[in-house]
């Protein structure tokens, strides 16, 4: 088997990942976005941190296509992002969660999905994530596959994820998360299920 370096990733496997078998997840995220946040998607500046090649920029483009930013630290993460036309209007910044480089009170949301597990600090990153919300605004940072995605779905996606290697993929304790989140400020909320994953939902 093929032993993937996760952290130094060009995007190559990623993208053929998630073109063969995590595109009809993304949809069932925005879902859980929109559920859990209680947003009105149009008038919302939403910030997606460790965007990769762009699968989610596409599906908030749909319904949010201006105030759009994707934050990627991996530069060719950034390009096939913008090559295949998924990030559409979106404004796309290299740069690391620890040291997010925006302007205090930017944005009403912040989403991120299956980057977590590689940031090098985590109240680093927090904290910076705070700084560029505006009051009251909110965060959603997980993993995995969604919590609301048709288990025919989660099925075919966990078949193909059968023998193949994660040892590169740091394990992380949700409810450390959870605390991190809440000593810097607001409220923050777990909400996981076996097999699809996990958010945490941050509310400042
Ligand atoms: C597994 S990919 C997920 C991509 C995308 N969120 C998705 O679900 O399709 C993880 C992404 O997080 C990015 N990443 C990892 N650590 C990061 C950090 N500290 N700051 C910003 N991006 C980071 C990687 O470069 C990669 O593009």
């Amino acid at each position: 088997m093929k032993k993937l370096d996760w952290k130094n990733e060009n995007g190559e496997h990623f993208e053929n990942h998630a073109n063969d078998v995590l595109l009809p997840v993304y949809p069932w995220l925005l879902h859980d976005f929109r559920e859990i946040l209680q947003v009105s998607l149009p008038q919302t500046r939403i910030l997606e941190i460790g965007c990769g090649p762009g699968f989610m920029l596409e599906q908030f483009s749909r319904v949010s296509p201006s105030g759009l930013t994707g934050l990627d630290r991996c530069y060719q993460m950034l390009t096939r992002s913008l090559a295949s036309g998924r990030s559409g209007e979106a404004a796309l910044v290299q740069g690391d969660a620890c040291n997010l480089p925006f302007a205090s009170a930017t944005f009403d949301a912040v989403f991120s999905r299956g980057s977590v597990f590689f940031w090098s600090d985590l109240p680093c990153a927090f904290a910076s994530i705070k700084n560029c919300l505006k009051p009251g605004g909110q965060a959603l940072i997980g993993g995995g596959y969604g919590l609301n995605t048709p288990q025919e779905i989660i099925d075919a996606v966990v078949l193909t994820q059968a023998g193949r290697d994660k040892s590169g993929i740091p394990r992380l304790d949700t409810s450390s998360l959870a605390e991190i989140a809440c000593g810097i400020g607001g409220t923050a909320r777990i909400l996981q299920a076996k097999k699809r994953g996990f958010w945490l939902h941050w509310q400042l």
